[in-house]
């Protein structure tokens, strides 16, 4: 490591065929500190197709090292997809992966010893107490007793168990069994943790506590973190940049932040009684309007300085003969950032796909008859 480099650019310094940079990001002057910096995660191209359908359709990312990445998206988007790809558990159909400069397809035993993974699934031995989970994890990677021993503690005390260690998993609630598992897939130190949905299904309060969690560990550890969800929320608190996935591609990217500037000032939403008839259209030429969008009997516009254009909207639904029951101003979300790019809420984009797998099931149970 030579002093006074940025982490990993001493070593990177080295490596042969450097200045062709493969996946890395260079910077022109090489004793500027800055010389080469290798991404994490760099994927092109990636595509999966199951028996001709689409789960994953063409995407390209970047995650930096110690960057927190988030997939974001609705049930059946391809988030797992695109993880179980990465962590090498699923060959893509075209397209490339690589983790630290390591292909997934071809360099899969290279790229496991660089990952952790928490899968959807829970996927502990509730036979077992929280330690012997971990210390079976260390041992299937090889680790040294006294290694494992020291970093099982010190993953126990990140994820606050320590004092839950010797209790079997099968007495744990949710919420522990969740923080468990991200401390399983930290104990053998990988440079780069997916985390694949990691407060599914727990209540708004346990949520909050992973999200502490994670948080200190990306500021605390240099990992490398890439998160899916579809609870916007979660990825608006805790990633840096966000993708966010429908239907196997990417609809937009970039921090929660610039995602919802797309947007600009504030939304207002006009809930109608009735049918939005001509007040759409007329609404359209006003250049104030930025985005404008109608949804369920919701008219969703985002605007600057909404509360003093709300006066001039219900005149406008009045003189339209369009009935205003509510009206709403609040600042853009990434469910909004959702809505504009897709057309829907992902809460309807859930339901489809409900309606998708129930279909095709429905298909499978026929044949069989
Ligand atoms: N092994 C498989 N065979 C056939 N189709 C699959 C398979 N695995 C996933 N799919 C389909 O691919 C699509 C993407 O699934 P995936 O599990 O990646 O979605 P997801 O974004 O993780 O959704 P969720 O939020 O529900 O976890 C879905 O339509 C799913 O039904
Ligand atoms: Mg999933």
């Amino acid at each position: 490591m030579i002093l006074g480099l940025p982490r990993g650019i001493g070593n990177a310094v080295f490596l042969p065929g450097l200045f062709d940079c493969p996946g890395m990001l260079c910077y022109k002057n090489l004793f500027s500190a800055r010389c080469c910096v290798m991404h994490a995660i760099e994927v092109d191209g990636l595509t999966k197709k199951f028996n001709g359908f689409t789960a994953v359709d063409n995407i390209d990312f970047t995650v930096d090292a110690g960057e927190l990445f988030g997939l974001l998206g609705p049930n059946g988007a391809g988030k797992t997809t695109t993880i179980n790809i990465l962590s090498t558990l699923l060959d893509a159909t075209a397209g490339h992966g690589r983790i630290f400069g390591f292909d997934v397809a071809r360099d899969k035993h290279e790229v496991r010893k660089k990952i952790g993974v928490v899968f959807q699934e829970v996927a502990l031995d509730v036979k077992l107490t929280g330690k012997e989970n971990l210390e079976f994890h260390g041992m299937m990677y090889g680790m040294a007793r006294e290694e494992r021993r020291e970093k099982v503690k010190e993953v126990l005390e990140l994820v606050e168990l320590t004092d839950k260690a010797d209790a079997l998993v099968e007495t744990y609630s949710g919420g522990m069994k969740r923080r468990l598992e991200i401390a399983r897939g930290l104990v053998h130190k990988p440079n780069v943790l997916f985390l694949d949905e990691p407060t599914l299904g727990l209540d708004a309060q346990t949520r909050r506590h992973i999200w502490d969690y994670i948080k200190k560990l990306n500021k605390e550890s240099d990992v490398t973190i890439i998160l899916t969800s579809h609870y916007m929320e979660e990825a608006d608190y805790l990633c840096e940049r966000i993708a966010i996935m429908d239907n196997g591609k990417f609809v937009a990217s970039g921090s929660p932040e610039k995602l919802k500037d797309v947007l600009g000032g504030d939304v207002v939403s006009l809930e109608l009684e009735g049918s939005a008839g001509n007040l759409i259209a007329y609404l359209n030429d006003k250049e104030w309007i930025k985005t404008l969008a109608e949804h369920d009997g919701v008219l969703s516009l985002t605007l600057e300085r909404g509360e003093r254009r709300i006066p001039e909207l219900v005149t406008a639904a009045q003189a339209h003969d369009v009935k205003v029951a509510c009206v709403h101003l609040r600042k853009p979300s990434l469910e909004d950032v959702f809505l504009h790019y897709t057309g829907k809420t992902i809460r309807d984009r859930e339901a489809s796909q409900s309606e998708r797998n129930r279909a095709m099931m429905r298909g499978r149970m026929g044949k069989r008859r």
